[in-house]
């Protein structure tokens, strides 16, 4: 049993898993940049885990002391994790983004974030300033010999997996235009069906008006564009992830109008400016991938607010979708408000759910897989686009109720077996990414990552989990020499860069 502090003064003791202090020190910048051996470390990196874990996310939470709104508009870190021979090595480095450069030498906040951040000196000073930074900070992947950090609203930014120095923006030869989106969540088709098998990349992007373009981008092995094509949808369609099958890419719209006024007029986030509307369905865009086959469709579900699909496939005439499903906006914030006073209690959790998208009906039936709160999943990448069993997610560590993620989730959809692992009372759970064990046969066999945050010793861990088995505990705790700010998403290579 813990006390727990009301952001408002009220004290109270609580039976929750976490302290909102604890959770708090996860969000201090980590101004440093390091590059070391990891020498404290708990248990054994097992020898057959070859390759590098990158990570995204914000590195800096404020400028110079003047604090960002909300973590989404820190400036991107890029953390790489390298494994060889049962050794780790980590390092970090900041993304040199133009916006990151200037206002490091200004040593002040110089651009407003999608998020709420505003230049100081209230609204006049934002006024009619449309121009929104480009953090960088969402994802990273190395594919076709490129490592690119990425952030949804612009190009990606190409950095040297060795040094992780920034080279630059990414146009793919021209592919790309100045400032053309790039999504964070590209998907890796492990067989492409249009391409004899061969893996490839496939990503999207969005052009946000009244009505809305789908830009779909598939790259072969080698990273160059194979397929392009553009698709219209009606209405705002903010799509942040997007899922595949050998024929289809899937978008979920989620029910949000904008009203742009109070971002023109320097008053609200652009991102706050989204209002959601329950009354009105989620509209799933299902595109071919084949560039030259017709038909695209257009089915509607219940609304709801998705930010992250675990996986999809093909059963016949339907294509089966799992997501994590809000009932409404996790993410808005009110303008005077501090991120790191947000009341838990008062967000609706993301949930696991099923959703049957009957082509040939046109129907959709949904269903609720897991009621506990979870977001973030990972899965075997062969089984990407296919029937499979098992995924791992971050989760909290109550069953029910909305909290920061504490715990890590192995779930069985086929026995409807959950393993926990949790870090509470003072561990915080980032991401998890699977990585399959070479020349393995079994979906589970492998290891899960994740960066832990531990506040009892304000550090982070690389924790190390058999993915068979998350009964028995991390395999490995690997202890950072400092923490690494709660991050968003990364992937893993095989590839070894030191
Ligand atoms: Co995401």
């Amino acid at each position: 049993m813990q006390s727990f502090q009301l952001h408002k003064g009220v004290s109270t003791v609580s039976d929750k898993s976490y302290t909102h202090e604890d959770w708090q020190g996860g969000y201090e910048s980590l101004k440093q940049e390091f590059d070391y051996w990891i020498d404290d470390v708990e248990g054994q990196i097992p020898p057959d885990l070859h390759g590098t874990l990158f990570r995204n996310g914000p590195g800096l939470l404020d400028i110079n002391g003047q604090r960002i709104h909300h973590p989404f508009d820190g400036d991107g870190m890029i953390c790489r994790i390298t494994f060889s021979n049962g050794h780790a090595h980590f390092r970090n480095r900041f993304i040199h983004t133009q916006e990151y450069l200037e206002e490091q030498k200004a040593g002040k906040i110089l651009y407003r974030g999608v998020f709420g951040t505003q230049k100081p000196g209230g609204w006049l000073s934002n006024a009619f300033d449309l121009k929104i930074k480009n953090t960088a900070s969402t994802n990273v992947i190395y594919w076709g010999g490129k490592l690119l950090a990425l952030w949804e609203g612009a190009e990606p930014y190409r950095l040297d997996p060795y040094t992780l120095e920034t080279l630059g923006k990414e146009r793919f030869k021209g592919v790309l235009s100045e400032g053309e989106g790039f999504g964070a969540h590209p998907r890796l088709d492990p067989s492409c069906a249009q391409k004899g098998g061969e893996p490839c990349l496939v990503n999207f992007s969005m052009k946000l008006g009244l009505s809305s373009k789908i830009t779909i981008f598939e790259q072969d092995l080698q990273g160059s564009m194979v397929r392009k094509s553009a698709h219209s949808v009606p209405g705002f369609a903010p799509i942040h992830d997007f899922t595949i099958t050998p024929n289809y890419c899937i978008f979920f719209q989620n029910p949000v109008v904008l009203d742009v006024i109070p971002f023109v007029l320097g008053m609200r986030a652009v991102a706050d400016c989204m209002k959601f509307q329950s009354h009105q369905p989620t509209r799933i865009t299902i595109i071919p991938r084949d560039p030259e086959a017709k038909g695209v469709q257009t089915l509607e579900a219940k609304s709801g607010f998705i930010f992250h699909h675990v996986n999809a496939y093909e059963m016949g005439e339907e294509v089966v979708v799992d997501s994590i499903c809000y009932e409404s906006i996790p993410t808005t914030l009110e303008p005077e408000s501090d991120f790191r006073q947000v009341d838990f209690d008062a967000i609706k959790p993301g949930q696991l759910w099923r959703f049957y998208l009957n082509l040939k009906d046109k129907t959709v039936q949904r269903e609720l897989l897991d009621s506990r709160h979870c977001d973030f999943p990972s899965m075997h990448p062969q089984k990407v686009g296919h029937p499979y069993r098992y995924f791992y997610i971050c989760a909290a560590h109550a069953a029910t109720g909305t909290a920061p993620p504490q715990a890590l989730v192995k779930v069985d959809l086929e026995s409807g077996e959950r393993q926990i692992w949790s870090a509470a009372p003072r561990g915080f759970t980032g991401e998890p990414v699977f990585v399959p064990r070479p020349n393995s046969e079994r979906e589970d066999d492998g290891w899960v990552l994740a960066l832990v945050y531990d506040s009892e010793y304000h550090r982070s861990d690389v924790v190390i989990l058999d993915a068979k088995d998350f009964n028995k505990g991390p395999i490995a705790r690997l202890h950072l020499k400092h923490h690494v700010p709660y991050g968003l998403h990364g992937n893993f290579t095989s590839e070894c860069f030191l």
